[in-house]
C-alpha cells in the first residue's frame, strides 16, 4: 500500500538517503521540490515548500506542492512528486504540471504509475482539468508512465537548453482517474483515501 506524505521534519533522514541515491547511482534527479539544494539545510526545505504554496503566479513562481510517495509496510520513501497548481509561460513551453521521480532501487516495479495516478488525484482536488507533462524522448520509462495513465501525445520538438527532443503529453485528469481507478485504488492506503479525494 502506498501513500502521499506532505514533507515533515520527521522525515528528515529518509528524505536525504533518498537523494543520496541518486547521486550513488548517478541518476537525474526529478520532482523533488528542490530538496537536492538543500541537503545540509532540511528545515531550510521545508520552510520553502511552505513559500511554493504562495498562490501568486508570475514568471518567477507557480504554486506547488511536493510529495513523497510512500510504501506503508516499511515506511520508506520510494518515490516523490513535485505538483504545479498553476502554470507560468515558462512552464507551459516546458515542465509542466507534474515532475517525479522514483528512486534507484526502487525503479520498474510500476510505482511511477503509483505516483502519476496519486498526483492526478492531486490535480483534481485543485480544479486541473487537463494535465500537460513532458519528458526526454528518450525516457522511455516516463513515457510509458503518462501513456499508461492515459496520456495523449501532443507532439515532440528539440529544446536547445537541454539539447533533447521533448514529448509533450496531456492527461484528462477526471477520464483517467476513472479509468484506472479499480486498478490503483487497491494500492492505496485508507490514510490516502481520506485525505486526497
Ligand atoms: C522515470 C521514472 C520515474 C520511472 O519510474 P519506475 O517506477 O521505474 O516506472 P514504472 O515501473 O512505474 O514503469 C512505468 C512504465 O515504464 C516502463 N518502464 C519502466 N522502466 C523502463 C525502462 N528502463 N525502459 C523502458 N520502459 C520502462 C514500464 O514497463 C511501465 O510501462 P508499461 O505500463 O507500459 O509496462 C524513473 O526512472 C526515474 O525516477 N527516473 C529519473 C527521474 C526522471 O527521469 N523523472 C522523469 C522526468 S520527465
Amino acid at each position: 500500500m502506498f501513500k502521499y506524505v506532505v514533507p515533515t521534519i520527521e522525515y528528515k533522514e529518509k528524505a536525504l538517503e533518498y537523494i543520496q541515491e541518486f547521486y550513488q547511482y548517478h541518476s537525474p534527479i526529478n520532482g523533488v521540490g528542490g530538496l537536492h539544494k538543500y541537503l545540509e539545510d532540511y528545515e531550510g526545505w521545508l520552510k520553502k515548500l511552505e513559500e511554493d504554496k504562495n498562490p501568486t503566479v508570475s514568471e518567477n513562481h507557480v504554486p506547488a506542492q511536493t510529495f513523497f510517495l510512500v510504501r506503508e509496510e516499511d515506511n520508506r520513501i520510494v518515490g516523490m512528486s513535485n505538483i504545479r497548481l498553476a502554470l507560468n509561460e515558462r512552464l507551459k513551453q516546458y515542465g509542466g504540471h507534474i515532475g517525479y521521480s522514483i528512486r534507484p532501487t526502487e525503479r520498474g516495479k510500476g510505482y511511477n504509475k503509483i505516483n502519476l495516478y496519486l498526483g492526478l488525484k492531486v490535480c483534481k482536488e485543485h480544479g486541473i482539468e487537463e494535465a500537460f507533462l513532458d519528458c526526454d524522448k528518450e525516457n522511455l520509462a516516463s513515457a510509458r508512465t503518462m501513456i499508461a495513465l492515459g496520456g495523449n501525445f501532443v507532439r515532440e520538438y528539440y529544446h536547445e537548453p537541454t539539447k533533447k527532443i521533448i514529448q509533450d503529453y496531456l492527461i484528462p485528469v477526471q477520464e483517467s482517474l476513472n479509468k484506472y481507478q479499480d486498478l490503483y485504488e487497491p494500492m492505496i492506503s485508507k490514510e490516502e483515501k481520506q485525505t486526497v479525494k
